[in-house]
């Protein structure tokens, strides 16, 4: 059921859990969240990076808007990352009505530009926005405490930000990284309670792989409603091509197939467990009317 991404991180919100996104390349990532969300009975998203839009194109955002919409539980599909408008274009005209306008690699006053405009553009189709400052993209490694904290989410200019663009859900820089923790992860819990104090609008984490669970829960006992993981289900994806069924010598191909599906869907329902939203399906109801929005 193609559900908007709005209803779905106010639910969560409101009843105190997280939605996962998840980045999805192919049939296989779509069958895997799809039939997780399915399995767990959990609302999730579909999230495709501009990288996959360019490989995948709109057959991809096809692919995802049918599949979200055919599922028992409620889903929406989330254009992650965008740094250009073009990719932000191909993704409303494709159907999306869910966009990350990523102003975050930019300086300050730029990102509230390319963020404002974009979100006027996209709230003209009827699709809701999220945006992000401060940042910390790849690595932590190698930087003083100070220039770590000039990174993160400074609570002031948040609130300036989510005024000025109109934005609908801010991903927040608290110490989260994307791939791989070199180190122990460590999050300011703080900086996250005073956003959240100052900030009404859905909060979102990116770089949940890897974060443990006590870290997630307290994430979103301070107002964090969407959680982004990619690393750990592609690893689990790339796993499975090296082993098992994927590696025999003569393997087949749709085996291998479920084998992959299998795994990633493994590591999909583990996510659902941490966030809080197994079993919490029943809770949205306020089906998207999918066939209008696209039109
Ligand atoms: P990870 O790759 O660390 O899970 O982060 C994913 C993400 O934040 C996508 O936007």
């Amino acid at each position: 059921m193609l559900t908007s991404t709005q209803e779905l991180l106010e639910t969560a919100s409101r009843n105190i859990y997280a939605i996962g996104a998840f980045n999805v390349y192919n049939l296989e990532g779509v069958k895997a969240v799809v039939q997780a969300a399915e399995a767990a009975s959990s609302p999730s998203m579909l999230q495709i990076h501009p990288s996959a839009l360019k490989y995948g194109g709109s057959a991809l955002m096809a692919l995802c808007l049918e599949a979200a919409d055919k599922a028992l539980v409620p889903m929406s599909v989330h254009l992650d990352h965008s740094t250009s408008s073009d990719a932000i274009q191909m993704g409303l005209a494709g159907g999306l009505r869910s966009i990350m306008a990523d102003g975050s690699p930019f300086p300050y006053e730029k990102n509230l530009e390319f963020t404002r405009a974009m979100t006027e553009l996209a709230h003209s189709y009827g699709a809701v926005v999220e945006a992000e400052i401060g940042r910390i993209s790849g690595t932590e490694d190698g930087l003083t405490i100070a220039e770590k904290e000039a990174k993160m989410t400074d609570p002031d200019q948040a609130v300036e930000f989510v005024h000025e663009t109109g934005v609908d859900s801010l991903a927040v820089t608290i110490g989260n990284v994307h791939g791989k923790y070199q180190s122990e992860p460590r999050l300011d819990f703080n900086r996250l309670e005073t956003i959240r104090r100052r900030i009404n609008i859905p909060l979102v984490l990116h770089g949940a792989s890897g974060l443990p669970a006590s870290m997630i829960s307290q994430s979103i006992e301070r107002g964090v409603s969407k959680f982004n993981v990619n690393t750990e289900v592609r690893q689990a994806y790339m796993q499975i091509l090296k082993t098992g069924a994927c590696n025999l010598p003569d393997s087949d191909l749709l085996e291998c197939m479920d084998d992959v599906i299998d795994a990633m869907k493994q590591v999909i329902m583990g996510k659902f467990d941490l966030f809080g939203s197994t079993n919490k399906a029943h809770l949205h109801q306020s089906p998207y009317m999918a066939a209008s929005s696209r039109s």
